[in-house]
C-alpha cells in the first residue's frame, strides 16, 4: 500500500538506538551460506524487503532457509554444486545488489534463469555486469538498453579474467568475484578507487582463498566455502540519517550501538567529520571479521567543504543526507566525482535538487554532483512543503531528517520503499525526537 510520511519541523535527537543490519552483508550471507557446505548460521539480519528478496530467491533455487527470526538466519548449504533450477522468474524486487550479484553466482550454473526486478530497477544498468561476465564465457541476455529482465543461459564453462573495472563498483567486482568460483583458473579484478570489501572479507571468511595486492584482487575458482557464523553489524547507510540529524539539529545527542565501521564503508564519517560533525567513536571492536563501534554524535555547527573525491565511493550511498548536512553547514559544499549517484535506485542528484528545491532550498546539481550554498546560520534552513520521494527509501528518509531544520511540516511522498533497507524506521526515528507519523495514501 502506498504511504507517506508527515514529518514536523523542528525537535532534537537523543538516546541510544540499534538500527538494523547491514543490507549488504545480509545479501551476502544468504548467498555463501547457499553456495557452502554445512549450516550457516546468522545473526543482526536485515529484515527489509531487500534481503528478503535474496532469501526468497534462494529458496526458489533450492536452498532451505528458515528464518529470520528476530534477525536469526539459518541457511542449510548446497555447496558450490548443489543448486537446483528455479521453476520460475527469481525476482530481485527493489534490489540492485541481489541481482548484479545473482548475474555472477547463476552464469557458472548448469541451468537457465531469468531475473527480473521492480520499476526501479528494472530501470538500471546491467551491461556492466554482463559484459565482464561475457568476457569469462557466460551467456546473459538483457533488454536492448542493457536493462532487466536479465537472461542467463547455461554456459559451456567459464574461465577466470584479468578485468580492470571502469566503475568504481562494488557490485561488479562481487559479480565477477563470484562468477570466478565456478571459472577454470584465475579471476582478477582491479578496482579504480577502493569499494566496499565484504564479498572478499566474507569469502575468507568461509574458508576461500582471497588474494589482494593494492587495487588488484584475485581468487583461484573451484575452492569449496564451508559454513560459517555470522553476527551482522548494524548498517551504516541507515546509522548515517541519525548521524546527519543529530549534527544538524541543535541539543541532540544520541548513540548508536553497534555499528559497522568496515573502512571501506566509513567515508560518511569522515566527511562529516571534515564538515564540524562531533562524532565519537566507542569501544571499536571486531566482530565476525569486522570492525564494530558505538557512535556517539552531538548537534555541531557543520560547514561548508569540497568534498575529497577519494571519500565519495566509501560514501556513495549516504549523499541523500549528505546533502542535507551540506544545506545546515555555514558555507558552500562541492560534491564531484560522484556520477554513479545518477543509476542509483534513482537519479539521485535530481531527486534531491527536487526534494531541496521543494522545501524552498535551491541547490545546484551538476553532472557528477552538486553544489550546496549552505545556510547553517539559519535556525530553518528549509521552510517546509511537500517532497516527491520517487519511491527510493534513501530519498524519504534524507528528507524527513531535513524536517529537524524546517520551519513547517515536511510531507514526503511513495515512502513504502523505507522498508527495503530500513524496517522500523519511522518508530526508531520517532523514539529518537523526530516527529513523524507515516499515513497512508490513496
Ligand atoms: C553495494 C554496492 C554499492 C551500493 C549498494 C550496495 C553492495 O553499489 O550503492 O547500495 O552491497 O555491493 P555499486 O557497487 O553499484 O556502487
Amino acid at each position: 500500500m502506498a504511504s507517506d510520511f508527515e514529518v514536523a519541523g523542528g525537535g532534537r535527537l537523543t538516546g541510544r538506538l540499534r538500527v538494523p543490519g547491514d543490507k549488504s552483508i545480509s545479501h551476502r550471507s544468504i548467498m555463501l551460506g547457499a553456495l557452502a557446505e554445512g549450516t550457516t548460521q546468522v545473526s543482526g539480519f536485515l529484515e527489509g524487503a531487500d534481503a528478503l528478496s535474496t532469501r526468497n530467491v534462494f529458496r526458489a533455487l533450492g536452498v532451505r532457509i528458515d528464518g529470520p527470526d528476530q534477525g536469526r538466519v539459518s541457511v542449510h548449504g548446497v555447496g558450490l554444486q548443489g543448486l537446483r533450477p528455479p521453476a520460475g522468474p527469481l525476482d530481485c524486487g527493489n534490489a540492485g545488489t541481489a541481482m548484479r550479484l545473482l548475474m555472477g553466482l547463476l552464469c557458472g550454473q548448469r541451468f537457465e534463469s531469468l531475473l527480473v526486478g521492480d520499476e526501479s530497477l528494472s530501470r538500471r544498468p546491467m551491461r556492466r555486469v554482463s559484459e565482464p561476465l561475457a568476457r569469462m564465457g557466460a551467456r546473459i541476455e538483457t533488454t536492448a538498453g542493457g536493462t532487466p529482465p536479465v537472461r542467463i543461459l547455461p554456459s559451456g564453462g567459464l574461465r577466470g579474467i584479468e578485468f580492470d573495472m571502469t566503475v568504481a563498483s562494488a557490485q561488479v567486482k562481487s559479480a565477477v568475484l563470484l562468477a570466478g568460483l565456478y571459472a577454470e583458473g584465475i579471476t582478477a579484478v582491479t578496482e579504480p578507487a577502493p569499494t566496499r570489501d565484504h564479498t572478499e572479507r566474507m569469502l575468507a571468511g568461509f574458508g576461500v582463498a582471497v588474494h589482494r595486492e593494492g587495487p588488484r584482487v584475485w581468487l583461484h575458482g573451484g575452492q569449496t566455502l564451508r559454513a560459517a557464523t555470522l553476527d551482522v553489524p548494524a548498517d551504516i547507510s541507515s546509522a548515517a540519517f541519525f548521524l546527519v540529524g543529530a549534527s544538524i539539529a541543535e541539543g541532540s545527542d544520541l548513540t548508536l550501538a553497534h555499528v559497522g565501521m568496515n573502512p571501506t564503508r566509513t567515508g560518511v564519517v569522515d566527511i562529516l567529520r571534515l564538515m564540524g560533525a562531533d562524532i565519537e567513536v566507542l569501544d571499536p571492536r571486531t566482530v565476525g571479521g569486522e570492525p564494530v563501534a558505538d557512535l556517539r554524535v552531538r548537534s555541531a555547527a557543520l560547514r561548508g567543504i569540497t568534498v575529497p573525491p577519494e571519500l565519495v565511493p566509501l560514501a556513495i550511498d549516504e549523499f541523500p543526507v549528505l546533502f542535507v548536512a551540506a544545506a545546515c553547514a555555514q558555507g558552500r559544499t562541492v560534491v564531484t566525482g560522484a556520477h554513479e549517484l545518477r543509476v542509483k535506485e534513482s537519479d539521485r542528484i535530481a531527486a534531491m535538487a527536487d526534494a531541496l528545491a521543494a522545501v524552498g532550498m535551491p541547490v545546484q546539481p551538476t553532472e557528477d554532483g552538486m553544489v550546496i550554498e549552505g545556510r547553517g546560520g539559519e535556525t530553518s534552513p528549509f521552510a517546509g512543503g511537500v517532497v516527491e520521494s520517487l519511491g527510493d527509501h534513501r530519498i524519504a528518509m534524507a528528507m524527513a531528517i531535513a524536517a529537524l531544520r524546517s520551519a513547517r511540516p515536511v510531507r514526503i511522498r511513495d515512502t513504502a520503499n523505507v522498508a527495503t533497507s530500513f524496517p522500523g524506521f519511522t518508530r526508531l526515528a520517532a523514539e529518537a525526537g523526530l516527529g513523524i507519523a507515516e499515513r497512508s495514501a490513496a
